[in-house]
């Protein structure tokens, strides 16, 4: 007898229906796949969209601003369920784009960075022993969700007041995690607050003594077409400057946790070989990138790998795959702290790339040295080990709830 005829699932058709958010634990999976047999993929989820896996493919579309637009309508992938405000420069395009970096990038340099690392080690730092005598913690909530907001809320916005900053975690929280989850209504709520409370610092700003800080730099400068920033604008510089300060940093510190407990001798091993601390983070960024995809528009019709890309399609660059990419990285999925090229997308690539990479390395590197000199002995209070958030567009890997326990380590010599 004949065996009747199985029809055989195509992956790629299958592929097709990928959606731009997706849970945690099946990315990676599929990106895999992506790579391997459509490294260009339409989707019909979520109004439509091309997904980019190469990383030699998003090098191009990131690096062409001509080709591929940014904007907060219509670029998006999915869209968004509330109204938000134009938040340059991650919005903008050229020459307003670049006039925008160029205010803010002096207050981001190393070397404005420098003088900000004796507050930055002292915010982490006292963290740190706060939480080093009770043998355990959630790391994610009680350490790597809290010290950056500080970081930015202090030190770069020159804040001090607590329950400010509360408000400010709670909208960020709702609108970058909750925005797919939350009730429209709740949403549209925080924005109106958030925009209501950035109107008013930009006002009380510009009603004080200057201070030669980032947020001096956005109100004073001048951008393409010779003129200030309007207020809308600042605030909306400032609402992007919060985004990117309070939660990446976190995602970025929990997935580091996770990888050194998963690495066997990795925590010893680091303790006693510092220097590659920087190697060890860049790594665990490049296996976990705290944001995934990132969208843009294409303005004309342009083909990336055979693909015709039609103009006014949108496409959603994937750094996770880009980042596991065979043709970039040899045995990509190990942590291998010798690599000799580095290219990694997890701070993006092109025009566009993280202008606060400096300060998220900086304040990376200082939480890893803190956890090393008063915590050892890292491990997973609970067997499910950490709580992610699902991906929401444009992010994965955000870790919720991390529960550790840890023995508390006196400091020894050399440690201050
Ligand atoms: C581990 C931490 C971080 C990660 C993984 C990260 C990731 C990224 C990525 C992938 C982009 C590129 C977006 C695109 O091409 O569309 C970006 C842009 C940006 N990031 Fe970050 N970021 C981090 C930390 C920070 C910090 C600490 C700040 C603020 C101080 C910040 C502020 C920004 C801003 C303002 C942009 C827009 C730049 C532009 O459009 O020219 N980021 N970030």
């Amino acid at each position: 007898m004949v065996a009747p005829e199985v029809e055989q699932p195509d992956e790629k058709s299958e592929l097709a229906n990928i959606r731009a958010m997706l849970p945690t634990e099946t990315a990676k999976g599929l990106s895999r796949q992506m790579l391997s047999s459509c490294p260009v993929l339409h989707s019909d989820a979520d109004g439509g969209f091309w997904m980019i896996n190469r990383h030699a493919d998003i090098m191009s579309v990131m690096q062409d601003q001509e080709a591929f637009v940014n904007g907060n309508k219509g670029v998006r992938v999915p869209d968004e369920p509330v109204e938000r405000p134009y938040l340059p420069p991650i919005d903008s395009n050229p020459p307003m784009h670049r006039s925008v970096r160029n205010l803010e990038s002096p207050y981001l340099s190393p070397k404005a960075l420098s003088a900000l690392e004796p507050g930055i080690r002292r915010i982490i730092r006292v963290l740190v022993a706060d939480l080093a005598p009770l043998g355990r913690c959630d790391i994610a909530k009680d350490l790597a969700q809290v010290f950056p907001p500080k970081i930015t809320f202090t030190l770069l916005f020159g804040l001090e007041d607590e329950d400010e900053l509360e408000r400010l975690r709670h909208w960020v929280r709702m609108l970058s995690y909750g925005r797919y989850e939350e009730d429209p209504a709740d949403l549209r709520n925080a924005q109106a607050e958030w925009n209501e409370w950035n109107h008013a610092f930009v006002t009380r700003r510009r009603s004080t003594a200057r201070r030669d800080d980032i947020i001096d730099g956005l109100l004073y400068g001048q951008v393409a077409g010779d003129r200030p920033l309007t207020d809308a604008e600042v605030a909306g510089a400032i609402e992007i400057l919060t985004f990117g300060g309070f939660d990446t940093t976190a995602d970025a510190t929990s997935n580091f946790v996770v990888r050194m407990i998963d690495e066997p001798g990795l925590e010893s091993w680091l303790r006693e070989n510092p220097e590659h601390i920087p190697a060890a983070v860049e790594e665990a960024m490049r296996l976990e990138p705290p944001v995934t995809t990132r969208p843009r528009r294409a303005a004309h019709d342009v083909v990336i790998n055979g693909q015709t890309i039609k103009a006014g399609d949108r496409l959603l660059c994937n750094y996770l795959a880009a980042n596991i990419d065979p043709d970039e990285w040899e045995a990509p999925d190990r942590f291998n702290l010798s690599r000799r090229r580095n290219r990694v997308m997890t701070f993006g690539v092109g025009p566009h790339r993280c202008i606060g990479s400096t300060l998220a390395r900086l304040s990376l590197r200082i939480v890893v040295e803190e956890l090393l000199a008063q915590l050892q002995d890292l491990r997973f209070e609970t067997p499910e080990r950490e709580r992610r958030l699902s991906i929401s567009a444009g992010r994965w890997r955000a870790v919720d709830s991390l529960p550790v326990q840890y023995r508390p380590l006196v400091r020894g010599e050399g440690h201050e």
